[in-house]
């Protein structure tokens, strides 16, 4: 009873009639209608073949679409199977890829690193090398202060005091004090000559002047307090040394910029060579450290180009390159 109340309305109405029929034929034979019931019969047979046919067909039907639905779905399956292990196969040619590329990078890194310890363990050679022709040249009276970082390389300080064995210069004007004041002091000591030595910081100063008396020098070198103040050069203001800390100073023969800091401004030693030219003896060398930097580079290439008689001497030694000097004096013609 409780199946019946779940039924559809098309089964009631199937139900129904089936009731009728039965009734119908269940009523024409007890009434002995037996033909009628018969037909009735009959059509109710014929009406169940051709319900079964079209069962049978709809269940065709199904069977067809449900294959159509599976091949489709395997197609499907197949294209994702498809594009998955394309997907992965690209990703393992990318990855071998990236591999190769990481690989050949390390090689060309651990090359570059090798070249540059190589290329560093040269340079300290070289250093070494200066270092022992420094102390062969010279018995300090004191321990020497450190060279290198702020202070001038070994290589540029061999260089510099063969210069002044070389050329004698009778004055040196040196921009920023520190170990190379001392070195240049006990070469000049030898050779005959003075040394004027500019700070803008009154602790570096007083620090070399404490080195140049423990060596017995400052009969030779003199460090004077000269801080930063605003000069205008080509339209520029630069913060540079005093200039009155020179005010007294002709005829240098040997200048070394070396002075002021990068820190301190940009293009920081170019007014060097503009505020210092008529400093300079007619014939005069200039020792410009740390050429190679960007700043001294342009400073360097200006100077020369607007300089008349300034002139560069071969290429930049270590890091310092070195400038000849000559006055060029004009004879002023009536009309001038
Ligand atoms: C390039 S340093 C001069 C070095 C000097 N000509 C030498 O070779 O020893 C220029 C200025 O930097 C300052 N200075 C020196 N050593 C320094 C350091 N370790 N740190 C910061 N400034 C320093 C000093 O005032 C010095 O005058």
């Amino acid at each position: 009873m409780r199946r019946l109340r779940n039924i559809t309305p098309r089964q009631a109405i199937l139900l129904a009639g089936a009731s009728i029929l039965g009734a119908a034929i269940g009523g024409s034979a007890l009434t002995g209608h037996l033909g009628l019931a018969l037909a009735v019969l009959g059509a109710v047979l014929a009406a169940l073949a051709a319900g079964l046919v079209l069962v049978l067909h709809r269940l065709g039907t199904l069977g067809r679409e449900q294959r159509k639905s599976q091949r489709e779905q395997r197609a499907v399956l197949d294209q994702t199977q498809r594009r998955v292990l394309g997907a992965v196969e690209q990703m393992l040619l990318t990855a071998g890829d990236r591999h190769r590329e990481l690989t050949e990078l390390l090689a060309t890194q651990q090359k570059a690193a090798a070249n540059g310890t190589d290329r560093l363990l040269r340079a300290q050679t070289g250093e070494v090398e200066a270092l022992v022709q420094l102390f062969q040249g010279f018995s300090p009276r004191a321990p020497m202060p450190s060279s290198g970082g702020f202070a001038l390389n070994p290589t540029d300080l061999l260089d510099l005091l063969h210069l002044i064995h070389t050329r004698q210069p009778r004055l040196v004007l040196e921009l920023g004090s520190g170990t190379s004041t001392v070195w240049i002091a006990y070469a000049l000591e030898r050779a005959g000559g003075r040394l004027v030595s500019l700070d803008h910081d009154p602790g570096y100063a007083e620090k070399t002047r404490i080195a140049l008396a423990a060596h017995g020098l400052a009969e030779v070198a003199e460090v004077r307090d000269a801080p930063l103040r605003p000069v205008v050069v080509d339209g520029r203001t630069f913060p540079w040394y005093d200039v009155e800390s020179v005010a007294d100073l002709r005829e240098v023969d040997l200048l070394l910029i070396d002075g002021p800091p990068e820190k301190t401004g940009k293009d920081a030693r170019y007014p060097a060579m503009r505020v210092l030219e008529d400093r300079l003896a007619d014939t005069a060398t200039v020792i410009f450290d740390d050429a190679h930097r960007q700043d001294e580079a342009e400073a360097l290439r200006k100077w020369v180009e607007t300089i008349e008689g300034l002139t560069e001497e071969g290429e930049a030694r270590g890091r310092h390159a070195v400038l000849s000097y000559r006055r060029i004096v004009r004879q002023l013609t009536p009309a001038e």
